[in-house]
């Protein structure tokens, strides 16, 4: 095999065969072929697009490239729930807790964040003494005992991907559906899911700008999903603005701590309901998303959901006084408000420029050397549809300095007041 005559048939609009693309992905990994002549495939792919098939190929090419998680050890259906990227996107950590409590394993390996704000792991750990260093041997008896469990990355998962990506950074390719579908799948896959709920977001802070764009992404995935064998569903849901009010670290985990008390943010409160139904769903846990709905709702009213996240948190090292009193998380110096220019109503606010404000305070790393400041961020006060009058505060900065007129006047620039608006609509569609 040839790597120019894969190249040339790509570029003829052809499909590929499994063999062709588990020799294309295995040459990458070694080294053998180029960067350049992965460039120019990748560019042949994002014009001519994959079928669901060699989508499915290349994920599993790329799942082979590495360490795959082995969670055989672990009882039950391992549901893992992947978001394609929000702002204040604090559904993670309400869910695995919200989750495990209705007795499905959650056995999650997690990452830092990179951009905007945090990741779960940089979130977590802004509660005291909390780890995510745990052995394999910790990690899966963790999941059997507690059903909950969070690691951070270890082991050389997906090599494929992680120099594809980098590649495709640098040469205009991030953006072909197929490989973005097959780069998600194939981390999911090798850190272990038996099944995998998505979340694919939509709106201007969102890598998907149209509902278009978000189906046909969400749609390819599922049908990976259950071409390699793993039950898969979506949700398109929208990140036209942040989700929640709060975004920052230590923000965010009060935040969290709120919604699974059930005294959390509408719209934070309704996606967690859905995906977490829908984990439900995938694990085989109940059999259909209204059941998945219900036991959840009484897993937040009696107060399970948050006792299994304090004995989560308390397993892994963590003060789970922080918890009980989330006034004791750490705390920036100084809040500042930021005030409304004129009255009406709030028609935009867009959601990346919110989460750029929130990494210009600290709450986010532009390189993976950077330090986080977990007490910083941004607290809003209103949200799009909302009525607020000239002066009234629409958001909070909680910064670790007193200098912030940039950051203000940023912010002011992300927001729209308008004569009327209307709330956006969070659920777009549900697939399955
Ligand atoms: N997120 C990923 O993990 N991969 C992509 O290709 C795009 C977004
Ligand atoms: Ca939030």
């Amino acid at each position: 095999m040839r790597m120019t005559d894969l190249i040339a048939k790509k570029q003829d609009g052809q499909a590929l065969t499994e063999a062709e693309i588990q020799y294309l992905i295995e040459g990458y990994t070694e080294g053998t072929i180029p960067d350049y002549q992965m460039s120019a495939f990748a560019m042949a792919v994002y014009f001519k697009g994959m079928t669901q098939e060699e989508a499915a190929y290349l994920t599993m090419a790329m799942v082979k490239s590495g360490d795959q998680l082995d969670l055989s050890a672990i009882e039950g259906v391992k549901v893992d729930k992947h978001s394609t990227g929000g702002v204040g996107d604090t559904t993670t950590l309400i869910l695995a807790p919200l989750v495990a409590s209705c007795g499905v394993p959650v056995a999650k390996m997690s990452g830092r964040g990179l951009g905007h704000t945090g990741g779960t792991i940089d979130k977590l750990e802004s509660i005291e003494g909390f780890s995510v260093e745990l052995s394999p041997e910790e990690f899966i008896n963790d999941v059997n005992k507690n059903k909950i469990a969070v690691v951070g990355q270890s082991g050389n998962l997906t090599p494929a991907d992680k120099k594809l990506y980098a590649l495709r950074d640098v040469t205009g390719t991030v953006g072909s559906i197929p490989l973005i579908a097959s780069s998600i799948m194939s981390k999911k896959i090798a850190a272990g899911a038996d099944a995998i709920v998505l979340d694919v977001k939509v709106g201007q802070g969102a890598f998907m700008k149209t509902v278009e764009q978000a189906r046909e992404l969400a749609q390819l995935m599922v049908g990976i999903g259950h071409q390699v064998g793993r039950k898969t569903l979506a949700v398109l849901s929208d990140m036209s603005q942040p989700l929640g009010y709060a975004v920052g670290n230590a923000l965010e985990v009060k935040e969290a701590i709120d919604t699974i008390k059930g005294q959390g943010p509408e719209d934070l409160t309704q996606l967690c309901l859905v995906l977490g139904s829908q984990m439900l769903l995938a694990a085989g846990r109940v059999t259909d998303l209204e059941q998945g709905q219900a036991l959840l709702q009484e897993k937040i009213q009696t107060g399970q959901a948050f006792e299994c996240f304090k004995e989560f948190i308390a397993h892994q090292g963590g003060d789970v006084k922080v918890i009980e009193q989330p006034e004791l998380l750490p705390q920036a110096p100084y809040q500042i408000e930021m005030k409304a220019q004129r009255s009406g109503y709030i028609s935009n606010w867009v959601a990346d420029r919110v989460g750029q404000a929130a990494m210009m305070l600290g709450a986010g790393r532009a390189t993976k050397e950077d330090i986080i400041d977990p007490a910083v961020g941004l607290v809003l006060q209103a949200k799009v549809g909302d009525y607020i009058e000239q002066g009234q505060t629409l958001a909070i900065l909680h910064a670790s300095q007193p200098q912030v007129d940039e950051i203000l006047a940023y912010l002011q620039d992300s927001v729209t007041i308008a004569d009327q608006a209307s709330k956006p609509n969070l659920i777009i569609d549900l697939i399955s």
